[in-house]
């Protein structure tokens, strides 16, 4: 009887889960899911080496070799079961306005009357894991705290690692805390002796959210953003709404800080969209011509910021670990995200070498001769030039904790969070948007951010590099009417500058135009320190920039070349505005603003208007 794990309706709930609420809202999904079993995780390692045995022994793990990869392993999913399901996403609210037109929307009542009967019996012959979760640090008064229903075990080692998941979090909710409920399945009942598949799924999905009662049900995909719900789900669209209700930001950001060789230290929140570089820039690490100069992590994916009483943002990365694109990652591009993976990793959908490790397009050194790749096929070099089939699946990941990063910022687990001195927007284009652009104040800043245009990468399933626009990176993330969401920046700006605090400034920045020949000019990574010393340089009023119809751009001069040959032709393809291209895009800005014109604020219509003026002349 000591064992959490119980048979039938029997809840077997531990002493340590005391709060009433959550023990009746369990019985009540084991009523409705009618799983096999009923776990209740506790976080320790223990119960983590326990479950990926289990995973082992599913063969939904292969166990990585110790002597190249120490307690890792290696997941494939399902081929059809690899991004987020944007189109399978629901934002589901009383009144369709509330949602917006950029999301898609059913009524609860409605939401309900589907789910219910895919929920009935959904867990039958799996396993329910209850799996309690604090987005930020323990008792922190920023912090909030989730339990997601799953019967995936995947989704419980992988909450493990990307939460503050456990025991403790019991401790926090006590007799009566609150929580946000997150019920997960993956749609796939087995019956009596049914031979279970390594990655069960279901082709019908559905990733739904309720923000006004806050709760999550999310049916039918076991991968990433559709299934550790604590993310996507939860610490974007969730808390968007409950932010703006509470008067706080729930972002796409990633978090670093800054020091310079005098010892300053500042703090920098990125908003780039899914697969546009968030982890490598909040790992950066300084090139040659920085000596002195130190980055470090604070979040490499979402922020919660939050007014203090001395008018300043704060933010705070309600994540533990990191979810991260693997290909493209090696000891040049990201060397601290490589650090990180050396041991006590998850992969998702990379291949299997030979010798019992892993790899991906774009590690380091050849590609070897021999690999099994994501979809268990042999791979060679030979067969991926002939068929074009690649070892990684484009969207593969790695599930790591934040503390496994070299690189990791000393403040990242501090409760308070970070004084925010700059916010930058950036998109994936490979034209028309420069490298780096200051807007001219808050109002410009929050207008460029929510125009902003992006190519689609493998984060999302659909159509690959195809410009769309995504608002402050938050398109598909975004809980509420995502013209409110415009007002709701508008409204803290302009609450911020009453309290005669100074705003952080606002930067858009663009790492992704590309030359005649397909290749992408500016070089990237670590060197992106050049631009980011050039906004603090900005801060401090060291250099003046050249002012422009958007905002204002570093001069050639005035970016650190020590280092990097580029030369200032380079230099123009990648800050050329090219003025019929510009005219192009603000024809975009202008069918975004009718999508959105129902709700939109009238500065941001001003603002359009002026930047049209300034083109104009
Ligand atoms: P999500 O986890 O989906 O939110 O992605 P992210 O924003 O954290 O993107 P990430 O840093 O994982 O980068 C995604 C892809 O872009 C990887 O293949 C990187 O190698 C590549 N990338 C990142 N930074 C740069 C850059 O500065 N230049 C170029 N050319 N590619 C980059
Ligand atoms: C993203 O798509 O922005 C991610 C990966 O960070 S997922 O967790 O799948 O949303
Ligand atoms: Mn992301």
């Amino acid at each position: 009887m000591n064992s959490p794990v119980m048979q039938g309706l029997n809840l077997n709930t531990p002493a340590w889960v005391r709060n009433a609420k959550l023990v009746a809202w369990v019985a009540d999904m084991v009523a409705l899911c009618k799983p096999a079993a009923v776990y209740w995780c506790d976080g320790s390692q223990e119960e983590y080496d326990r479950l990926c045995q289990r995973l082992v022994d599913a063969g939904t793990f292969k166990r990585l070799n110790p002597a190249k990869r120490a307690n890792s392993y290696l997941a494939w999913s399902d081929p059809s079961d690899v991004a987020r399901v944007e189109d399978r996403t629901y934002i589901c609210c009383e009144r369709k306005e509330d949602a917006g037109p950029t999301n898609n929307w059913m009524a609860p009542a409605e939401m309900r009357a589907t789910l219910n009967p895919l929920f009935d019996g959904c867990m039958r012959g799996r396993t329910m894991y209850v799996v309690p979760f604090s987005m930020g640090p323990l008792g922190s008064p920023i912090a909030h705290v989730g339990v997601e229903l799953s019967d995936s075990p995947y989704v419980a080692v992988n909450m493990r690692i990307m939460t503050r998941m456990g025991k403790a979090v019991y401790d926090v909710l006590g007799v009566d805390g609150d929580y946000v409920p997150c019920v997960h399945t993956v749609g796939a009942p087995l019956e009596p002796g049914q031979q279970d598949s390594s990655w069960p799924c279901n082709k019908t999905k559905y990733i739904v959210h309720y923000p006004e009662t806050r709760e999550i049900w999310s049916y039918g995909s076991g991968y990433g953003g559709n299934a550790l719900l604590g993310k996507k789900c939860f610490a974007l669209r969730i808390a968007s709404k409950m932010g703006r209700d509470q008067g706080w930001l729930a972002e796409h950001m990633l978090i670093l800080g800054v020091t310079n060789p005098q010892g300053k230290k500042y703090h920098v929140a990125a908003a780039f969209p899914s697969a546009c570089g968030k982890t490598n820039f909040a790992m950066l690490i300084p090139p040659k011509g920085f000596e002195g100069w130190k980055v470090t992590t604070i979040g490499d994916d979402i922020a919660w910021i939050k007014p203090a009483a001395d008018g300043r943002l704060y933010a705070i990365n309600p994540e533990a670990g990191y979810f991260g694109v693997a290909p493209g990652t090696n000891t040049k591009t990201n060397p601290n995200c490589m650090a990180s993976l050396q041991r006590d990793v998850i992969f998702t959908n990379v291949a299997l070498t030979d010798d019992g490790d892993v790899w991906w397009e774009g590690m380091d050194g050849d590609a070897p001769a021999h690999a099994i790749d994501w979809q268990g096929k042999d791979w060679t070099p030979q067969i991926a030039r002939e068929t074009g089939a690649k070892a990684a699946h484009p969207n593969a990941r790695f599930t790591v904790a934040a503390t496994n990063n070299p690189a990791l910022d000393p403040e990242w687990d501090n409760p308070a969070g970070v004084a925010i001195d700059a916010f930058i927007f950036g998109g994936r284009r490979s034209t028309t948007v420069p490298l780096v652009t200051e807007a001219h104040d808050w109002v410009e800043g929050v207008y460029m951010a929510a125009t902003m245009g992006s190519e689609t990468t493998a984060a999302a399933f659909g159509q690959q590099g195809v410009v769309r626009r995504d608002p402050f990176a938050m398109l598909p993330f975004a809980g509420y009417n995502m013209a409110e969401y415009f007002q709701h920046w508008l409204d803290l700006g302009r609450k911020l500058q009453a309290s005669g605090a100074k705003l952080p400034k606002i930067y858009t920045t663009n790492w992704f135009r590309k030359g005649e020949d397909g290749k992408f000019v500016w070089p990237g990574y670590g060197e992106n320190m050049r631009v980011l010393k050039w906004m603090l340089d900005r801060i401090e009023g060291k250099v003046q920039g050249e002012t422009h119809v958007f905002g204002v751009s570093p001069s050639y001069q005035e970016l650190e070349w020590e280092g990097l040959p580029f030369t200032q032709e380079q230099f123009r393809q990648v800050t050329g505005i090219d003025l019929p291209a510009w005219q192009q895009e603000l024809q975009l800005h202008h069918e975004l603003f009718q999508q959105l014109e129902h709700k939109l604020p009238q500065e941001l219509k001003d603002t359009k208007a002026r930047i049209e003026q300034r083109l104009a002349a």
